[in-house]
């Protein structure tokens, strides 16, 4: 049932091309459209919004993270991401012009569930992006969108987080489609990136030998940093929570902006930082400002290891591992750039012998508060 794997975590990593590509089947046509029909919210609605709110928890959490970047882009509509269980204790701002969206690998995440339900109260319309059919929280929502990434085993999530982000690049750009903003152009080009997903996510697949390498290299660590900008700093906490709940090891994502307001009292000689670095092409800023936090990082003795686009050549002098994903657009790149951060931490868990489909301590739905 493994699939001749040693662990359903490395067959569910191993899924994730197939697993996105079904996510995007049946919901693009040949013209470029986002077709959305199954969420059951009417193109009316659709124009009625205006603010989105993005509620989660964990792994599912950093997935909205990364939609706030994109939805805010392409349809500007204010988002705002909330961990779910904070969001139901406070007092949001929200009627029915608001889309909450609640995203949710196995749809009974008590905190989620309870987050939408607050957020009904209020009179929001609810869309659910899931992975298992009818559960709960796509039952009471007003709209779903399956993810369709087949089952998940293991507790870290891996493949469904994948498929959370393809799910919800499909939602921002059929928002952005159904509204006709400003970026409608952009969407169609968009919408061409996103096919070509699937084989970008397998193309990292193949190169992951090295990261293996680097994984029982750092197996002893006391600590591993991962830093990131945009759409990386979510990618750089994931990597960061992969590592916790796998391997037991202290492990903490930052936005590499804030490293110079108190977390870079941290580096020490020798301190492993992954980091995360955004494509030179799209946001010159972005990149060149993170080419110089590693700078700074490493004249204070960190050991950093840069997972950059192919073709980037300003890491190079300050890379002390390099990995490579293929180029891919800014808002798309965390399809590619989390999957060495699953590998790494799957493998410093493996290296130090634990459970790695069933850390301790975790269960694979939380269905208590
Ligand atoms: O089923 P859900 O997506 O609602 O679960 C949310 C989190 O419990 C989940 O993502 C958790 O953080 C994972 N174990 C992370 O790998």
């Amino acid at each position: 049932e493994k699939g001749g794997y040693d662990y359903f975590m490395l067959k569910e990593i191993a899924e994730q091309p197939q697993a996105v590509a079904e996510t995007l089947i049946g919901r693009l046509t040949d013209a470029g459209e986002i077709m959305l029909d199954e969420v059951r919210l009417t193109d009316q609605d659709l124009r009625d919004i205006d603010k989105v709110f993005i509620v989660a928890c964990g792994t599912a959490y950093h997935a909205g993270m990364v939609a706030k970047y994109a939805i805010e882009h392409w349809t500007r509509l204010p988002c705002e991401v909330e961990l779910a269980s904070e969001f139901r204790y406070r007092d949001p701002v929200l009627d029915r012009s608001t889309l909450v969206v609640a995203i949710s690998q196995s749809g009974e995440t008590m905190d989620t569930l309870m987050a939408l339900r607050h957020a009904k109260e209020q009179k929001a319309r609810v869309l659910a992006i899931c992975n298992t059919n009818g559960s709960t929280i796509p039952r009471e929502s007003d709209g779903v969108l399956y993810t369709h990434a087949g089952p998940e085993i293991a507790v870290a999530s891996t493949k469904a987080f994948l498929t959370q982000l393809v799910a919800c690049y499909l939602v921002g750009l059929h928002l952005s489609q159904v509204r006709g903003i400003k970026y409608a152009d952009e969407v169609g080009a968009v919408v061409a990136q996103l096919q070509a997903m699937p084989s970008k996510v397998e193309e990292v697949l193949t190169t992951m030998e090295p990261v293996r390498e680097l994984a029982r290299e750092l197996a002893n660590s006391r600590s591993v940093l991962f830093i990131g900008r945009h759409v990386g700093y979510p990618v750089a906490l994931e990597g960061a929570l992969k590592l916790k709940e796998l391997a037991y090891m202290h492990a903490e994502g930052f936005a590499a902006g804030e490293l110079k307001h108190g977390p870079i009292a941290l580096i020490d000689e020798g301190t492993p930082v992954v980091c995360v670095v955004p494509s030179p092409a799209g946001r010159g800023v972005l990149h060149d400002k993170i080419v110089s936090n590693i700078q700074e990082i490493r004249a204070r003795g960190a050991r950093t290891i840069v997972i950059a686009e192919e073709g980037d050549e300003a890491v190079l002098p300050y890379a002390d591992d390099l990995v490579r994903v293929p180029r891919t657009p800014t808002l798309l790149a965390p399809l590619v750039t989390t999957v060495p951060l699953q590998v790494l931490a799957c493998e410093i868990a493996a290296s130090r012998g634990h459970d790695v489909d069933q850390p301790r301590n975790l269960a694979k739905s939380v269905t208590v508060e």
